[in-house]
């Protein structure tokens, strides 16, 4: 598996994400775990708000895989809080934050969450108040590091006024076919063209880069936001019928090159996986070693229907 550079160590590239295993028994559990292990994915993503009620898939991850204390040293455990879907709000108060990791480890069975992340920006943000939160949880040992997710440049500067710890992660909505901080900046300065509009502040992947913040792509094979799975579909037929024959020519399945559009990215991104299904785990997890070349990357742009200017 290769790997990205994260905070001051590695990672993997392609790393799992547990928001769907809700409704998964013990035994499902444990052999997505078992498979994604065996990939090289020793990293898992959860967010306190996953399964229909708070902590609910951490506790079925937790209580599933049972983990001895050695177990657990192996992987990072990235959580994520700040969303209160019970009343219909973002909340990053001290408070908050601090009540929703302790809920978390608890959930986890664990004693410290490896990468925090701020779910989705608090319109009524204070960064003071993050900064207190981080400095607390931190010095406690409840968290190792910090990251933002859905977040803007300016966002992320805010936070920095007053955060102390460096933001190692920022985790965004990107597929082949959902991919606006990407295809965004590809058409700047176009009139009258939906992808020369900026919906990220602006530039969201070169400050990552920039700053040393690692870009973690969420539903990589999602079309767009609800709108189910661009592989196989009929509605991306010229997209599918190109990740196929790369597909064939480096003897890999489809989800592994949806997969390596991503990890091919120079950024050093992390796809977040969100299948159920072990093999497609394995099947993705095998993009990250193909190397797509330059003219296969921009094929793959522009089939997705992304405008070239
Ligand atoms: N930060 C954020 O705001 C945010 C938002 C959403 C998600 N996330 C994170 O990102 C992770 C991934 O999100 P996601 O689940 O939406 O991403 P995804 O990997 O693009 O989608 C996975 C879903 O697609 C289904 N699927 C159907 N056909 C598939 C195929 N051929 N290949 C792969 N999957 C197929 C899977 O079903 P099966 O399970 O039956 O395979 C699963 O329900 C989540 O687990 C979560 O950790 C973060």
């Amino acid at each position: 598996m290769k790997t990205v550079p994260f905070g001051t160590a590695t990672a993997p590239a392609v790393i799992a994400g547990m928001m769907r295993i809700a409704d998964k028994d013990d035994a499902h559990i444990r052999e997505l775990y078992a498979t994604a292990r065996e990939a090289g994915i020793d990293f898992f993503d959860h967010a306190d708000i996953y399964g229909g009620a708070m902590h609910r898939c951490e506790a079925r991850f937790a209580e599933a895989l049972a983990l001895s204390p050695g177990e657990r040293d192996e992987i990072v455990l990235q959580t994520k809080c700040g969303i209160v879907p019970t009343q219909g709000m973002f909340d990053f108060s001290y408070d908050h934050i601090v009540t929703q990791v302790e809920g978390s480890l608890a959930a986890l069975r664990t004693d410290r969450i490896d990468v925090l992340l701020l779910h989705r920006p608090d319109a009524l943000v204070e960064p003071d108040e993050v900064a207190r939160a981080f400095d607390h949880l931190e010095s406690s040992g409840k968290v190792r590091a910090f990251g933002v997710s859905n977040h803007t440049p300016s966002q992320i500067d805010l936070l920095r006024t007053a955060v102390r710890q460096p933001l190692i992660a920022n985790q965004l909505q990107l597929s082949l076919t959902h991919a606006p901080i990407i295809a965004q900046p590809v058409a700047a300065n176009i009139g009258g063209h939906d992808q020369s509009i900026v919906r990220d502040g602006g530039g969201i992947v070169d400050y990552c880069r920039l700053n040393g913040i690692t870009v973690q792509a969420w539903s990589p094979f999602q079309s767009g936001t609800d709108a189910g799975v661009f592989l196989g579909s009929p509605e991306y037929a010229e997209l599918n019928a190109v990740i196929d024959r790369l597909a064939a020519q480096y003897g890999v399945e489809p989800i592994a090159i949806a997969t390596a559009w991503i990890t091919r990215h120079p950024a050093g991104m992390q796809v977040v996986l969100g299948t159920t299904t072990p093999e497609r785990v394995r099947d993705a997890a095998a993009g990250a070693d193909v190397v797509l070349t330059r003219p296969e990357w921009y094929e793959l742009f522009r089939a997705a229907g992304h405008l070239l200017p």
